[in-house]
């Protein structure tokens, strides 16, 4: 890829001209929810939710499944703040409300695939902060979720070029980062940063979608870049990835995400990589049976 014709997709992501803005949803629910769980009430977030009928549906599908831990059905929004409490219910209406973001018309990912990668990554995201002691962990899901926005905003401005790169990862079995950096001269780490920053996200998503694929290289907010990016990696490698086999021998321990992480979680030491991989086959036929319920093409 020549240098000019990198410029040339660069100033078309500057512009972002034809991404959407904030979903109508999304920015209210990320600003509500960013408040300290204990300043949040029952009433203000079923009144949020509520605005969108269809959001309303989805948190219910998703309120009712065993990956957020409901043995008992729930039939209310209401119902489900109460019974799942007020974090669990703040991932799920977010989880819902980025479905939105898809453009209509595309060709350059499975829609399906995507969310099953992105729901995933936040479950893995979750757990691992969880059983490594990671003092974060209410930020852990949102963050996977999240990681892979820059797909989103290549898939609305830079169609043919992502389209290009994707068949190109696909046909070598190499990471899709490389393959777009390769046709591209850049990924989507470098255009979820820009829409990242234009939706005035927290500075630690910012981080999250604009270093997930190169945690040595950021700042700030490394342990939570590196929890994320050894997720990422766990989906790719255990079939939640982008929809074709990454043809590469990894060793978790070799992965500048570990170091960094060890360093905030001693107990990551002595991880069960085998375990926890083995968990994550147990759940994988749950997410592709929500995102199924979930994702309906427009
Ligand atoms: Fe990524
Ligand atoms: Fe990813």
């Amino acid at each position: 890829m020549s240098g000019e014709a990198k410029e040339v997709l660069l100033r078309r992501l500057e512009g972002l001209e034809q991404m959407p803005s904030i979903p109508v949803i999304l920015g209210p629910l990320l600003r509500y929810f960013e408040q300290p769980l204990e300043s949040l009430d029952v009433q203000g977030a079923v009144d949020l939710i509520s605005q969108d009928k269809s959001l309303a549906a989805q948190c219910l599908h998703m309120a009712n499944s065993p990956l957020f831990g409901r043995w008992q059905k729930v039939d209310s929004v209401r119902s489900a703040v109460v019974a799942l409490g007020m974090q669990r219910m703040r991932d799920i209406a977010l989880s819902c409300s980025v479905l939105k973001l898809m453009p209509d018309d595309q060709t350059g990912i499975d829609p399906t695939v995507f969310w099953e990668h992105s729901l995933g990554c936040a479950l893995v995201s979750r757990r691992f902060a969880r059983r490594i002691g990671f003092a974060d962990h209410g930020k852990a899901y949102l963050a996977g979720l999240l990681h892979d926005l820059g797909i989103l905003v290549n898939l609305w401005i830079l169609p043919q070029e992502f389209q290009k790169a994707m068949a190109l990862a696909r046909s070598r079995g190499i990471p899709l980062h490389e393959a777009e950096s390769e046709t591209m001269g850049l990924s989507h780490c470098d255009s979820g940063r820009r829409l990242a920053e234009q939706w005035d996200l927290t500075p630690e998503l910012v981080e999250v979608v604009s270093w997930h694929h190169q945690v040595e290289s950021a700042s700030n907010h490394r342990a939570l870049l590196a929890l994320v990016s050894l997720s990422d990696l766990l989906c790719r490698m255990n079939g939640l990835g982008h929809g074709f086999i990454e043809e590469r021998q990894v060793n978790f321990l070799e992965q500048p995400g570990f170091a960094l992480l060890l360093k905030e979680c001693p107990t990551l030491e002595s991880f069960d990589w085998a375990r926890f991989t083995f968990e994550l086959e147990g759940y994988l036929d749950e997410v592709h049976r929500l995102v199924s319920l979930l994702y309906r093409p427009k």
